[in-house]
């Protein structure tokens, strides 16, 4: 009885101990993020395109010579009254006037089904009077596509945020629809880890054969002790120092929760 209690909490406790570690947690990409690219860059930080002439949208029905995108990816553009809680944006000289492209997406990112390369699909924009529909008003859409190409890095840590190289601008006058082609180092496939989740971990193997030992001793040690006719507490092997064995544990949890920092009562520093 007291054996079984003792199995439990050291299986508790350890498998506390296999989910702690010094390691810094890894940085989270929004929704499913594109398996197999590097898309670190694009979700830092707010990025900024230059479009000209038809690639921009009227303001005031005339067409201005150049216009401003502005693109969150994972990160929700802040520019009130119009491009509140967006992910793409434009805006025509001295900012006087604003579209919104598309509204914020969590999960922007799709992949190609051709590789390499992925793409994202933004809905939800403005709805305006499109020159294209004859007087009909349709609803701003934005396509954003990076492909392959290994010369094209967006340094995420520049000063400026406009992207180093002209994206390839198609506007659909009709669907009111943008489709944005970028090139992009982070969208050549890189090598995946060949690791199947499937599998158990080293530490999992370790926990089951530690476990497996454990039970095989108590099992063996509690029936050989009865068999000598101990009873009560006696028959657990090395009662002793099974009734320490929380101790030491609470010790050993407070010595990784501190990462190895604080220096320890009895025992030497573990190098
Ligand atoms: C557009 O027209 C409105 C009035 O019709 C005017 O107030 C505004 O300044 C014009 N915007 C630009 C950029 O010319
Ligand atoms: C336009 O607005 C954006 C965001 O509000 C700002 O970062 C940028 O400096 C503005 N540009 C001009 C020319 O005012
Ligand atoms: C579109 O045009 C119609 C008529 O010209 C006007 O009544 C309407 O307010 C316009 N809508 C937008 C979103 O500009
Ligand atoms: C990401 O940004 C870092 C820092 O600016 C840069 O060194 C790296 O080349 C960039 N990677 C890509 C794929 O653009
Ligand atoms: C957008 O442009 C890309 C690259 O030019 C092209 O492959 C794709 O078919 C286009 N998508 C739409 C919806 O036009």
């Amino acid at each position: 009885m007291a054996a079984s209690i003792y199995i439990v909490t050291s299986i508790i406790l350890l498998s506390f101990l296999d989910f702690i570690s010094c390691q810094a947690v890894p940085i989270k990409v929004c929704g499913s993020g594109a398996p197999g690219y590097d898309v670190g860059n694009l979700t830092a930080r707010i990025w900024t395109f230059e479009g000209k002439n038809q690639n921009c949208l009227p303001v005031n029905n005339t067409i201005p010579p150049t216009c401003v995108f502005y693109m969150g990816l994972c990160q929700r553009l802040q520019m009130p009254p119009i491009c509140s809680d967006s992910s793409v944006c434009q805006s025509s000289p001295a900012n006087s006037t604003f579209y919104k492209l598309a509204a914020y997406s969590s999960d922007p990112f799709y992949l190609y089904t051709v590789p390499p390369g992925f793409t994202t699909k933004f809905e939800g924009g403005e709805i305006i009077n499109s020159t294209g529909t004859g007087g009909k008003t349709c609803q701003l859409q934005t396509q954003i596509n990076f492909q392959c190409n290994s010369n094209s890095f967006w340094p995420k840590d520049s000063q400026s945020s406009l992207i180093p190289h002209s994206p390839k601008i198609v506007y659909d006058a009709s669907k009111c629809s943008y489709n944005i082609t970028f090139d992009y180092a982070g969208a050549c496939l890189k090598i995946e880890p060949s690791t199947p989740v499937t599998q158990l971990s080293g530490g999992t193997v370790l926990i089951i054969i530690f476990v497996v030992s454990l039970f095989t001793y108590f099992t063996f040690g509690a029936i050989l002790k009865l068999a000598r006719g101990h009873h009560g507490k006696d028959v657990i092997p090395n009662s002793d120092f099974w009734m320490m064995l929380p101790v030491y544990v609470a010790d050993g949890i407070l010595f990784t929760i501190r990462c190895g920092k604080v220096p320890q009562r009895d025992y030497d520093p573990i190098e």
